[in-house]
């Protein structure tokens, strides 16, 4: 089996950091599956069409193009509030399924970071960590992001996203986000990017042992 390491978690938790660096270090590919999300909910609403209508998302994320992934254009505000109005439809998530699988099975190994990596998408993953702040603490890091992206907002805007996109990913029926029961809790709100890549790399290493035994 491929050594996928699923990282998943809340909005602005540190996971895509995370992911990112540990891809680095095993050199092994990444794949950030909120983008896919994001790039849906932008070309329904490039399109004027209706994030609620569970018909016309799907045919949107069936027919996505993902080589014309404007990657700028989906880290906005909107997109991320669009990503997650659209990820509640069943036909959405499926129209998205293959594309994350065949991504899991490479060999030797991906980085996967998401919402359901560990519970939907590889649930046989050898290394499942499930990365996690305080909301106030989130709302901090994607603020001060938002704002060096050009965004007027501000921090209490922030915190109600946070605290409506959590409501939304935790409690829909498909998929929701939550930390597989085999998935390493790592808290990061007390830390630096820096020690958060540390512990993860700890948690990654003794999967790893595991793994080859
Ligand atoms: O970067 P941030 O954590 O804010 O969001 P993201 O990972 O880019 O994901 C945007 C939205 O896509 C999330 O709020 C979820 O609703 C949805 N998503 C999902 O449902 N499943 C995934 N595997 C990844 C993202
Ligand atoms: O992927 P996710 O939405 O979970 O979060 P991210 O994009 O990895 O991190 C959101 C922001 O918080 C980035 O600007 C990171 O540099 C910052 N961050 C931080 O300040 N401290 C950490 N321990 C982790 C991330």
């Amino acid at each position: 089996m491929a050594f996928v390491i699923a990282v998943d978690g809340p909005a602005a938790s540190g996971k895509g950091t995370i992911a990112g660096r540990l891809a680095a270090l095993y050199d092994y590919p990444l794949l950030d599956t909120g983008l896919l999300y994001r790039a849906v909910g932008v070309a329904i609403l490039d399109g004027g069409g209706d994030l609620d209508d569970p018909i016309a998302a799907e045919a949107v994320a069936r027919a996505l193009d993902l080589s014309a992934l404007d990657r700028t254009e989906v880290r906005t505000r909107a997109a991320g509030e669009a990503a997650s109005r659209c990820a509640v439809h069943p036909g959405v998530r499926a129209a998205l399924l293959d594309l994350q699988q065949a991504f899991a099975a490479r060999q030797p190994g991906s980085v996967i970071d998401g919402r359901d990596i560990g519970t939907v998408i590889a649930p046989h993953a050898p290394a499942k960590l499930y990365v996690t702040a305080r909301p106030e603490v989130r709302a901090e890091r994607r603020w001060k992001q938002l704002v060096g992206q050009g965004e007027d907002v501000t921090f209490e805007d922030i915190l109600a996203d946070i605290h409506k996109r959590d409501a939304r990913d935790g409690g829909r029926k498909d998929a929701p986000m939550t930390r597989a029961s085999d998935a390493v809790l790592l808290d990061t709100s007390e830390m630096t990017i820096e020690q958060a890549f540390d512990a993860a790399r700890r948690i990654v290493e003794d999967a790893r042992a595991h793994h080859r035994l």
